[in-house]
């Protein structure tokens, strides 16, 4: 068995775990990323697209901001589609703050490229991961790679191995409270080899279902559609895409929508999922590995991105100058924005979704809910704040 030691041990080389060892190592905090996918497929694995302001800032902060300063696409604004009408929001206006179009893959790509380059260890395709004794002081991974065991000692461990690891479901579960909501519904996501409908994100709903209009390039569009819970990516035919967006998009005069040859397609389950606290002894879970949220109101990764930012400060507080208060209060100064971004994104969703189980009353109501949001100041400002992301000092300790 080979041996080795780290102060915190990472489990997934995801957006959480790649950002955590990148601001670690800013603190001079050594780490190992342990994952168990190859590189080349985690730098394929096309999911989130976009980033808050506070997400922006801390890529920058972190050294790795250089190229979505330079491919990313800053906007100001958002179109909710709904009656074959699009009502504008200006987040900037709203809130002073943006959004950025910076594809996750690209953001991996960055993290692995800039961790690798300073000597940061991440080993890919280990086997067999799992993590021991971690409600001691003493905890550690062991997993094979290259068909020889391996074990790593460290003081923390930070599980950031998303919904479907192993470090979430080794708490013992009398310990864990699971706040668990599924949808009655999932998403289509497709790659195109075309322009984007508009310059900005249109979000449309319609009583086919929704469909979101967003983009990786002012030449590859990312197109999503409403679809059942558990459906097969096979019965959904170029064909059929593209005559359900065209439905769902209803761009009447405003929109056209540009086509091209999909490059990839896929079926995206939706759930919002917590569970508190998100740590146990010296296993601390970030990212996906301890909360998802709907796509819609686009808060995966930027809340990975502050659960590590907080993560990161408290285990160096802890390991450097010996506080651990930061750790001890880790799982519960982040739960204000998790849940915050729980909130908004099942309301978004059921803002924007068709439910089949809705009655007549429920579906005029929420039409009233989206007129309000669109024509009044007060309702758009609410979903700008939430979108833009809240500040980081609005939860600031
Ligand atoms: P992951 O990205 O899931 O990373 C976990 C890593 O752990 C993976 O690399 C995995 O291979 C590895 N792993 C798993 N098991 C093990 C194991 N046993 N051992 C070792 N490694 C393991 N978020 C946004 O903020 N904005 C958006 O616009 C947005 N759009 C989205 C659209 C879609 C269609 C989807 C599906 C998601 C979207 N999200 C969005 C959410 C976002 O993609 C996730 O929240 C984000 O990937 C979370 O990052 P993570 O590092 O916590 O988890
Ligand atoms: C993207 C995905 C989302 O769910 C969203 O709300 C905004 C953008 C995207 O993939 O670009």
């Amino acid at each position: 068995m080979q041996k080795r030691r780290t102060q915190v041990g990472i489990v997934g080389a995801g957006p959480a775990g790649l950002m955590l060892s990148q601001l670690l190592a800013r603190e001079g905090i050594d780490s190992i990323v342990i994952e168990n996918r190859s590189r080349a497929y985690c730098e394929a694995r096309i999911r989130a697209g976009l980033l808050e302001q506070g997400s922006i800032d801390m890529l920058g902060e972190a050294g790795v901001g250089a190229r979505m300063h330079k491919e990313g696409l800053a906007h100001d604004g958002i179109e909710l589609r709904f009656g074959g009408q699009g009502h504008r929001i200006d987040i900037k206006a709203l809130t002073g703050r943006n959004v950025m179009i910076y594809g996750q893959h690209e953001i991996v790509k960055d993290l692995n490229a800039a961790r690798i380059a300073e000597g940061g260890q991440i080993v890919f395709e280990a086997g067999d991961v799992r993590i021991h004794d971690f409600s001691s002081k003493a905890p550690r991974i062991t997993y094979t790679h290259g068909g020889e065991p391996v074990e790593i000692t460290c003081d923390i461990i930070a599980g950031c191995d998303g919904f479907h690891g192993i470090c979430r479901p080794a708490i013992p579960a009398e310990a864990i409270t699971l706040y668990d909501h599924p949808y009655p519904m999932g998403w289509v996501g497709v790659l195109v080899d075309a322009p984007p409908v508009s310059h900005e994100l249109v979000y449309s709903s319609t009583p086919r279902g929704f469909a979101l209009f967003t983009m990786r390039s002012m030449t590859v569009s990312r197109l999503y559609l409403q679809c059942g819970p558990d459906e097969d990516i096979a019965e959904w035919s170029d064909d059929r895409i593209w005559e359900e967006l065209e439905l769902r998009l209803d761009g009447g005069s405003d929109h056209k929508l540009p086509k091209g040859p999909i490059l990839q397609k896929g079926v995206t389950e939706m759930r919002s999922f917590v569970c508190e606290p998100m740590q146990f002894g010296n296993l601390f879970l970030a990212g996906d590995a301890a909360h998802i949220v709907p796509p819609t109101g686009a808060k995966g990764m930027n809340l990975a991105f502050a659960d590590v930012r907080r993560l990161s400060r408290a285990a160096a507080d802890f390991l450097k100058r010996g506080r651990r208060e930061g750790l001890d209060l880790y799982s519960q100064r982040c739960l204000k924005r998790v849940w915050r971004a729980q909130h908004f994104s099942w309301w978004m969703t059921t803002l924007m979704h068709s439910f089949d189980t809705y009655n007549a009353f429920e579906r005029r109501a929420q039409q009233s809910e989206r007129e309000y949001v669109a024509s009044s100041a007060a309702g758009a400002k609410t979903l700008a704040e939430n979108y833009a992301g809240m500040p980081w000092a609005w939860d600031e300790d």
